[in-house]
């Protein structure tokens, strides 16, 4: 199976080594230039080559995945069965994308979107075909799970093919209806957006909070580290949503997440959040 991926990111550049793992599928990663479609490459060649020095994976298992994956731009995905989205989390910018991938793509290339939290309806109005959503977790090679998200009109065999790859690469999708956060967001920004709140307070340290959930709850990361792991500007703009769809207070993003992104501190991308990572 040919699998396109549009955009080279964390998500893309995860999302691309998830498809490449398994043999049998040929993997187009993209993004608006091809240095940065390189750049996603190579990170995901680092990465696994860590993985093989600590025994983890051998050199050859590498190798076959790093030569599953070709590097290109969005026009080079024209012979691919499927495309996942992973592009800026931006209603027109993705909008404008599919537009354009419509024209590409064959009219059998199914379409998926790794939005995490935009609405699938809105993305496939207009569009020739509906946009299915194939929401993976950071990290997209680690976490188990993906999010598959039908709009109002999406078509069940649509659906049931998608939740069929997601199970040929090793995940275990969860059907889901479209609503604001979908499943899984819903509940764990709110909780990133808590934790803000309690560390703005002076509750307890960054740290502090982050034990706590950890050994009296049992996640694997505190909310603060998530959030910075996540992306203190992607927890934002996702209780944006929330706020916005629901129009219920209870989902307020906290004015110390809104001025730490408008600082620039966003997490490890930059270097700097809840914690430092030494500068970028
Ligand atoms: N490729 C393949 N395997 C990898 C890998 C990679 N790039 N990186 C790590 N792994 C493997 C490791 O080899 C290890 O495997 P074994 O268990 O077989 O040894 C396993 O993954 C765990 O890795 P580590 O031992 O290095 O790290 P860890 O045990 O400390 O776990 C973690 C790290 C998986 C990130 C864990 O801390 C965790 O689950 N954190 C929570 C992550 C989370 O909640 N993510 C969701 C964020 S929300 C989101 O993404 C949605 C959104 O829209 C915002």
């Amino acid at each position: 199976m040919k699998v396109g991926i549009i955009g080279a990111g964390t998500m893309g550049s995860g999302i691309a080594q998830v498809f490449a793992s398994k043999e049998g599928y040929e993997v187009t990663l993209c993004d608006v230039s091809l240095e940065l479609a390189e750049k996603g490459k190579k990170n995901i060649a680092s990465g696994l080559e860590k993985l093989a020095a600590k025994g983890k994976t051998t050199p050859e298992a590498v190798a076959a995945i790093v030569g599953r994956i070709k590097t290109g731009l969005a026009e080079n995905v024209g012979g691919c069965d499927l495309v996942v989205e992973a592009a800026l989390e931006n209603l027109s910018v993705k909008k404008e994308l599919f537009g354009r991938l419509q024209t590409i793509c064959g009219k059998d290339t199914i379409f998926a979107s790794n939005t995490s939290s935009l609405s699938l309806s809105e993305l496939s109005r207009g569009l020739d075909r509906e946009v299915v959503g194939m929401h993976f977790f950071n990290p997209a090679p680690v976490m188990k799970l993906v999010e598959v998200i039908s709009g109002v009109n999406t078509p069940q065999a649509l659906i049931e093919k998608v939740e069929k790859i997601a199970k040929d690469v090793g995940k275990t999708p969860v059907l889901i209806k479209e609503a604001p956060g979908f499943v899984v967001n819903r509940m764990l920004i709110p909780l990133i957006n808590e934790g803000v709140a309690i560390y703005a307070e002076g509750v307890a340290s960054a740290e502090g909070i982050d034990t706590a959930m950890k050994l009296g709850a049992s996640h694997p990361m505190g909310p603060l580290e998530l959030g910075d792991l996540i992306g203190l500007d992607v927890c934002l703009a996702i209780m944006e949503i929330l706020y916005t769809e629901f129009g219920d207070p209870k989902y307020r993003p906290h004015p110390l997440l809104r001025k730490m992104v408008r600082g620039g501190l966003l997490g490890r991308k930059t270097g700097k959040g809840f914690y430092d990572y030494g500068r970028k």
